[in-house]
């Protein structure tokens, strides 16, 4: 057999399954904190609503999706699994789910780009009913083959589905009921698919619940983020300027860690609203040009290009440090460093310099999110809600899928607030319920003083 024919059959690639037993061991310690996901588990087990259905993730590969995977799994679905960027993968995670579950996974931490594209191309392969994405890959190269624009899709895709036909082309993508969505940008490309009247099948954009975004981009990239940075190089963040660009979610949360660290934050902006919420919860807000001089670490959590370009590399301090936490490694302008810099030289795992003029500058987790890069992603609690949402908007597809338009829909408000209650319930904190005359008065209008 050819070795594309070898690969194209096998069911993982994954480093090495005797990292298994640790995998198992780090996963159950994962669970411990996902009692929301738990209990899913357990009804999907008794009910299996995933029953018959294939499908395909492209997700983190880490504990916690270990978890995910597994509820969907309970659920009836036959489930594979790839890497949603490639310095993700948790190596033990991926040969536990191999060898104690049969789970097929393909992801390797440190994958090339052609390996990458290659674990995506398996995924595709399952010819799944349901697509999970974190930062829409799966779904993209799918919609690259319904609109036959081959050209764009990367050459291990590529080459694979110039040996379909037409049928099989076909199928592949009339074959998705359903997808979900993890991720900021990844709603955005799928937004900007509805709009151009492209979008091949409905979409659940998880990042629109509130007990996602609300507790996973800001407290978990908040946390993650400086624990990223910090295992990358040991720096001391007391005392130091951070210059936070983008104050969403994520930006939000992790300048109140930085802050809550020591470190004076400085926070860049193109959105005036947040610019002045930054500015009035006592933040500098600068433009990056006038923050380049002055910041001893630069984090960017924006989702765009071009937020670090070379122009404000120059101006940085020697020894400045350059990080990103958004989710695609656009975000800071290594291509244009490399041009003008010597390097990259390694100076310890994660971290790289870069000479330009007389300064040394420090670029980490090759400017890709330094949270999974460098550190295990967000702590498993927050993941309990954000995997919550997967797998019941996995279910909701499942019922639904006939009934939704074609277009990117969030999970029914009643299901994001029964999983906000399941994890007060398991937090053991109680709330109060209101009163009927409270409930009147709010209902009413013709009450006055
Ligand atoms: N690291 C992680 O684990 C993780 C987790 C969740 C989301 N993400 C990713 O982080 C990114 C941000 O997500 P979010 O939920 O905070 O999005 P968001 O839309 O809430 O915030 C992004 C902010 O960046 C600002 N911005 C855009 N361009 C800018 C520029 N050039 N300079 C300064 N600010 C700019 C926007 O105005 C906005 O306020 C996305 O790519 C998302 O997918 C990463």
């Amino acid at each position: 057999m050819s070795d594309t024919a070898t690969k194209a059959k096998a069911t993982n690639d994954i480093k090495d399954i005797r990292l298994a037993d640790e995998g198992r061991r780090r996963t159950e310690w994962a669970e411990r904190s996902m009692p929301v996901l738990r209990q899913i588990c357990e009804r999907f087990t008794r009910e299996r609503p995933l029953a018959g259905k294939r499908l395909a993730a492209c997700l983190h590969v880490t504990t916690e999706t270990a978890n995910l995977a597994v509820a969907l799994q309970a659920g009836g679905a036959d489930v594979a699994l790839c890497a949603s960027n490639p310095l993700s993968t948790q190596d033990d995670v991926a040969a536990h789910l191999v060898k104690d579950h049969g789970i097929k996974v393909f992801a390797i931490k440190g994958e090339d780009h052609a390996t990458y594209y290659e674990h995506i191309r398996a995924a595709l392969a399952h010819r799944a009913d349901i697509t999970m994405d974190d930062g829409a890959d799966l779904v993209g190269a799918l919609h690259m083959i319904a609109l036959n624009r081959l050209d764009d899709l990367a050459p291990p895709v590529r080459k694979w589905v110039e040996t379909l036909s037409a049928a099989e082309r076909k199928a592949l993508v009339t074959g998705v009921i359903g997808s979900t969505e993890e991720t900021t940008t990844g709603v955005i490309r799928l937004k900007a698919m509805a709009k151009d009247g492209v979008l091949q099948f409905p979409v659940i954009a998880v990042n629109d619940s509130q007990t996602k975004h609300l507790f996973d981009n800001r407290y978990g990239t908040g946390q993650s983020t400086l624990d990223g940075i910090i295992r990358a190089t040991n720096l001391l963040i007391a005392g130091s300027t951070i210059v936070v660009a983008g104050y969403g979610w994520c930006g939000r949360g992790f300048a109140m860690r930085a802050r809550g660290a020591g470190a004076n934050v400085v926070v860049t902006e193109i959105d005036p609203m947040k610019a002045l919420e930054a500015q009035m919860d006592g933040y500098r807000v600068v433009t990056m040009e006038a923050a380049a001089p002055i910041g001893d670490l630069f984090v960017t959590l924006t989702g765009n290009v071009e937020v670090i370009r070379v122009e404000h590399m120059r101006a940085m301090k020697d020894g400045a440090v350059i990080a990103n936490s958004g989710h695609f490694n656009v975000e800071i302008d290594l291509e244009g460093l490399k041009k003008v810099a010597q390097g990259p030289v390694a100076v310890r795992e994660f971290v790289e310099q870069f000479q330009i003029g007389g300064k040394k500058l420090f670029v980490l987790g090759e400017g890709r999110l330094i949270n999974l890069a460098a550190a295990e992603g967000h702590p498993a609690s927050v993941m309990d809600m954000s995997f919550a949402n997967q797998a019941l908007a996995a279910e909701y597809v499942v019922n639904n899928a006939r009934k939704l338009s074609k277009d990117v829909h969030r999970i029914p408000v009643d299901l994001d607030e029964e999983i906000a209650r399941l994890k007060l319930q398991a937090m053991g904190v109680a709330i109060d319920t209101l009163t009927p005359a409270q409930r009147k008065y709010l209902a009413s209008w013709d009450m006055g003083t």
